[in-house]
């Protein structure tokens, strides 16, 4: 099979198209026909191989010495192609959508999984790059908004509403019936509206410490390499107010999440953002974009074209 392979840590120029031998589904396994992946902040991390002290050693144990071990990617949405023995959650042609983020391997064609990992069906109202740009800044906005706490009533500001996870924590916080004012670049204020946010502040001409707003949740969703400042400590909260950061502590990813997310998806309540797509033949250009930090929610990357799709638009 086609798979995407990283020679060793680097620029997007490390990554290479290789015929791979293809996997077959253990026990308990499925094994997806991958029709759509993304490329995530996280796989650009892992790609370049530069993380805090601390993590070098964990990360290098886990991904691999000189190089990954396999081909990145970790979000993927595909059909079920074969099952190993033992497999009752999911059958062959099964729709479904998932991430496997210390796992890897998809940005190939196929790619095995337990069948209790992070996978769920896929909702049909969305094309399979949509349906890939689920689980990632979804299950990370999840996790954080119920980690600071989030309920019904409050006045919640998301930093860095226009990426993966900010256009992801901008609906949540609305689903969980919070006021949401949104900061982003001028460039961005439309699709933050169009999310459903309140409020959008244009952090290039103003700054949200400035009104006498007050909030009962900051999320912080800039990624570290974009940040020019630091949010904790400096004000905006209420007395009971609660600061969380898309850096802190690990996320933890249930397939509850998952479910819900799909859920939302399938209401029409949760709209996973798409800025670019590319094939996979062109991922190296797909993380130059990815790298440089203005991507508008997600970036997907089509492994092969959904037949359907292709009926309707033969284009
Ligand atoms: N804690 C963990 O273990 C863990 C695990 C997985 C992922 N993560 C983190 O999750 C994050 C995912 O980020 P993402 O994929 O959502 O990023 P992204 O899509 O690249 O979004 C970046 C956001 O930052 C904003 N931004 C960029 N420069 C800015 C600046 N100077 N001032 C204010 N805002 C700025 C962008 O808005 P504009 O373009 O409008 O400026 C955009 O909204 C990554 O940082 C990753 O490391 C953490």
């Amino acid at each position: 099979m086609k798979a995407v392979v990283c020679l060793k840590y680097g620029p997007p120029e490390v990554l290479q198209l290789r015929e791979v031998d293809t996997p077959t589904p253990r026990r308990n396994e499925v094994c997806i026909r991958i029709f759509a992946t993304g490329v995530t902040s996280s796989d650009c991390i892992v790609r370049r191989g530069k993380v805090k002290r601390a993590l070098w050693l964990p990360m290098r144990v886990m991904v691999g010495f000189r190089a990954p071990r396999r081909p990145l990617g970790i979000v993927l949405a595909g059909d079920v192609a074969s099952v190993g023995e033992g497999v009752t959650a999911f059958k062959p042609g099964d729709q479904v959508c998932g991430i496997d983020p210390f796992g890897f391997g998809a940005y190939a064609e196929f790619k095995c999984m337990s069948e209790r990992g992070l996978l769920a069906t896929k909702p049909r109202s969305v094309s399979y790059e949509e349906a890939a740009a689920i689980p990632y800044g979804g299950l990370l906005a999840l996790h954080y908004l119920r980690g600071g706490g989030i309920q019904q009533g409050q006045n919640v500001l998301v930093y860095g509403a226009s990426g993966a996870v900010g256009t992801a924590a901008v609906q949540l916080a609305r689903h969980f019936g919070a006021s949401v004012t949104g900061v982003c670049s001028t460039a961005n204020v439309g699709l933050v509206h169009s999310l459903g946010a309140d409020t959008v502040i244009d952090y290039t001409k103003d700054d949200y410490l400035k009104s006498a707003a007050r909030y009962d949740l900051i999320f912080d969703a800039v990624p570290m390499a974009h940040r020019t400042r630091s949010l904790r400590g400096t004000g905006g909260l209420t007395p009971t107010g609660r600061y969380v950061s898309v850096t802190d502590g690990s996320p933890k990813f249930s397939v509850e999440g998952l479910t819900l997310l799909r859920e939302l998806v399938e209401a029409g309540r949760f709209r996973p953002v798409i800025d670019r797509t590319y094939p996979l033949e062109e991922i190296v250009e797909a993380h130059r974009y990815v790298d440089t930090g203005r991507k508008k929610g997600n970036v997907a990357i089509t492994v092969r074209p959904d037949p359907v799709q292709s009926l309707v638009d033969p284009t």
